[in-house]
């Protein structure tokens, strides 16, 4: 186990729904001894590529890609999650579907701060169903800036996210990924790192 693993096994709590928490150290109350280690590991995963902005969303998204950009030396921008419909054309704007709540949110970056000559990290604490991320794939697109990788702290590998942006063809990496959850017993199986 890395060390990710070993605190979601410590400090993790399985909830019926598949549902993990882990708000405690990471989405809530936030470890920053922890979140440093993991800006270190996407820096270490991410070295051989040039990257000028890392990118997240909002609200968990943030304080874990700060970290990311402090290690890279880069800007970190995050797209907003947006209620008003009157966006003026200083946006990209982007839909993105929550299937926990239900609902659809649009998701916006200014103008200014997403440029084609962008190289982007994007970054975010959870991949269920990959909406999130689809919505930053679809705002970087519509600046013409190149997506280097994604980096996700904790893939819900039960879940197609990951899938599908592993067959767009980019590069994905998930610092844990979590095949099974037993929320009776609070066991957890994470995918072996040679299995990825
Ligand atoms: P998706 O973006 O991968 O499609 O996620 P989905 O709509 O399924 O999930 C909606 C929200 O629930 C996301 O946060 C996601 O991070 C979070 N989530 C999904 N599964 C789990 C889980 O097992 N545990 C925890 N703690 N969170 C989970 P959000 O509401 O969009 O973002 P935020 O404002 O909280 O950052």
């Amino acid at each position: 186990m890395n060390f990710l693993e070993e605190r979601i096994v410590k400090d993790g709590v399985v909830k019926p729904g598949n549902v993990l928490k882990v708000d405690s150290f990471l989405n809530h109350q936030m470890d920053i001894a922890l979140i440093e280690e993991i800006g270190r590991e996407f820096k270490r995963r991410f070295s051989d590529k040039h990257i000028t902005k890392v990118m997240t969303i909002e609200a968990s998204g943030i304080g874990i890609a700060a970290f990311v950009a402090k290690e890279f030396g880069v800007p970190m921008v995050f797209a907003k999650k947006s209620k008003s419909i009157n966006i003026d054309g200083d946006m990209y704007v982007a839909e993105v579907e929550s299937f926990t709540h239900g609902n659809k949110n649009q998701v916006i970056v200014s103008k200014r701060f997403l440029l084609p000559g962008d190289h982007l990290l994007i970054i975010d604490d959870f991949l269920a169903n990959g909406c999130a991320l689809q919505g930053l794939i679809s705002l970087a697109e519509s600046a013409g800036a190149t997506i280097e990788g994604l980096g996700i702290v904790i893939e819900k590998g039960f879940q197609l996210g990951g899938k599908v942006i592993r067959n767009l063809g980019y590069k994905l990496e998930s610092l844990a990924i979590v095949d099974a959850m037993d929320a009776e017993t609070g066991a957890i199986t994470f995918r072996a790192q040679e299995e990825r």
